[in-house]
């Protein structure tokens, strides 16, 4: 719901058909969702690369880094992560809108905000394919690769995703991946033949 008033949108000239056309590509965005430590930005940097080198016009939005800048100024209480996503919701709808594929990683726990990113996507009718990144627990724990969950475990970070904030699992994801179950390039060959498979990307 904007706050504004008196606002009226106004149509550009060219369609998105054109200039998907001119620009040879397709967006869509790719919701990465799981734990801290799950794997998200790891395989989202790898099938990045994977794309760029098949020149797929791509990008990616990392929580993390997103947070140094757009969304500096949250953090992780529940308002605060539904902004999160809403704001990302809407700078991944505009990428995509622009021919991007664009590459979200995000823990993004709560189904509801993740459900409104979907359907901001579905309104500019772009294509949002949320892929769950199943990491149990304990996995993402023993690796803590930024000691987080030590610091959760003692009490010395609150509300923290996994431990004392909840993480609701995607109930109809349209990919699941288990890195705990295989290595990182098997991630992403995945990640590229659901692509191929959706007719975003060309089969190579
Ligand atoms: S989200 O919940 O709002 O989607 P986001 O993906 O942007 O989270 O940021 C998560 C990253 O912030 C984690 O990978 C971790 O490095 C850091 N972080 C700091 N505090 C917390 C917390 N309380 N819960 C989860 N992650 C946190």
């Amino acid at each position: 719901m904007s706050k504004a008033t008196n606002i009226h949108w106004h149509d550009g000239d060219i369609t998105r058909d054109e200039r998907w056309g001119a620009l040879g590509c397709k967006g869509c965005t790719l919701w990465f969702t799981g734990l801290s430590a799950s794997g998200k930005s790891t395989i989202a940097c790898a099938l990045e690369q994977a794309l760029v080198n098949r020149k797929v016009n791509c990008y990616r939005l990392d929580g993390d880094n997103v947070r140094h800048g757009l969304n500096n100024n949250l953090g992780f209480s529940a308002d605060d992560r539904a902004e999160n996503i809403r704001r990302i919701g809407e700078v991944a709808k505009l990428f995509a809108d622009a021919g991007c594929v664009t590459l979200t990683s995000f823990i993004s726990p709560y189904r509801a905000d993740r459900d409104k990113a979907r359907a901001t996507h579905d309104a500019g009718k772009l294509a949002f394919y949320e892929i769950f990144v199943d990491t149990p627990i304990e996995v993402c724990e023993q690796r803590d690769p930024k000691g987080l969950y030590k610091k959760a475990r003692a009490g010395q970070i609150k509300g923290f995703t996994g431990i004392d904030d909840p993480y609701e699992a995607p109930s109809k994801p349209e990919l699941v991946l288990k890195p705990a179950d295989y290595d990182v390039a098997e991630a992403v060959r995945r990640c590229v033949a659901f692509l191929e498979d959706k007719g975003v990307i060309k089969k190579a």
